[in-house]
């Protein structure tokens, strides 16, 4: 069963999509004969319709090249759609936007910094002075549990540290959405689960307040996208579009108790009617989705 996320009456959403799609054009490539082929169309999304609320946690889930980054970074006002309208509490997207916090799969931390300098980085942009600065970074390092870390380089730190420095880095100028590309994606399983809970108290920590962030959390882990999240986007390939939009009603706060939700009768169906759409979808199409 799908359910419509309701908003309250009179609230406009934060964020909208209405009727988006996107084409790329693809160079053309040189054929094995030295000729030039001409450039193709690739419809990369198809009529995506989504509203949400601020203060909402919406994961989207789709194989790879549905267009799950695509929309990301039409909201960071990097991708203006081909058709349709992208609207941002109001407005069209446009760079830079200082209420986004815009977070990676891989660490895109730069090597020549210190983890306190990389953490300093959106500060310095939105020219935060020195001393305001390294305090917030420190504050946001020993949030993520790195305290004592603040002077080693991306080659000291292990991958899972990596990732903690740049969510401290996303977190650390107080922005009001975050856009996450799979930022959990490289760990291993038990670092996962851990970051996945820390970062679930900081944004849980503000329950039911105006303060609490919106968030766009992208991931191929099914898993993870009903166990973060208040609402679910199922996206398929080819070309992209949405094929459920699903609200997760298990109840929060949620972050001390991540592992045994994972074997509640709920998370288990929820999960599993969510796969056979996915699956199902892929059976449709073999072939055609690389994952
Ligand atoms: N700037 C671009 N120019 C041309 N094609 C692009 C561009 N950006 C994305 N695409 C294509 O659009 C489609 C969607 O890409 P996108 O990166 O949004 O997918 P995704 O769902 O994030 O995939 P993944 O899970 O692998 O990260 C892909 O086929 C991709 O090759
Ligand atoms: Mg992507």
């Amino acid at each position: 069963m799908t359910v419509e996320p309701t908003a309250a009456p009179g609230t406009s959403p934060l964020i909208s999509f209405k009727d988006v799609s996107q084409v790329f054009r693809l160079q053309g490539q040189r054929a094995a004969n030295g000729s030039a082929t001409g450039s193709r169309e690739l419809m990369a999304l198809q009529g995506i319709d989504i509203e949400i609320q601020a203060g909402q946690f919406v994961a989207l889930v789709g194989a790879s090249g549905c267009g799950k980054t695509t929309l990301l970074n039409m909201l960071a006002g990097l991708v203006a759609p081909t058709r349709g309208e992208v609207s941002l509490a109001g407005r069209t997207p446009e760079l830079p936007n200082m209420d986004i916090g815009y977070m990676f799969a891989r660490d895109a931390l730069l090597p020549w910094r210190s983890a306190r300098k990389n953490v300093e980085l959106p500060l310095e942009t939105r020219g935060w002075d020195r001393k305001k600065r390294e305090d917030r970074a420190r504050e946001m390092l020993d949030l993520v549990g790195l305290k004592g870390r603040e002077s080693q380089y991306r080659l000291q730190l292990s991958q899972g540290m990596r990732q903690r420095v740049a969510l401290a880095r996303t977190l650390a100028a107080d922005p009001s959405i975050l856009l996450m590309d799979e930022p959990f994606a490289a760990l291993d399983a038990r670092t996962k689960l851990t970051l996945q809970a820390e970062f679930l108290r900081i944004w849980e920590q503000h329950q039911g307040s105006d303060k609490r962030k919106t968030v766009i959390f992208v991931t191929h882990d099914l898993q993870e996208a009903v166990l973060l999240a208040d609402r679910v986007i199922v996206m398929l390939p080819n070309p992209g579009r949405i094929a459920e939009d699903r609200v997760i009603d298990l109840p929060r706060p949620r972050a001390e108790h991540l592992s045994e939700i994972q074997f509640t009768d709920e998370f288990k169906r929820t999960t599993h009617d969510l796969f056979e759409r996915l699956e199902g979808a892929i059976g449709d199409r073999a072939g055609q989705v690389a994952s």
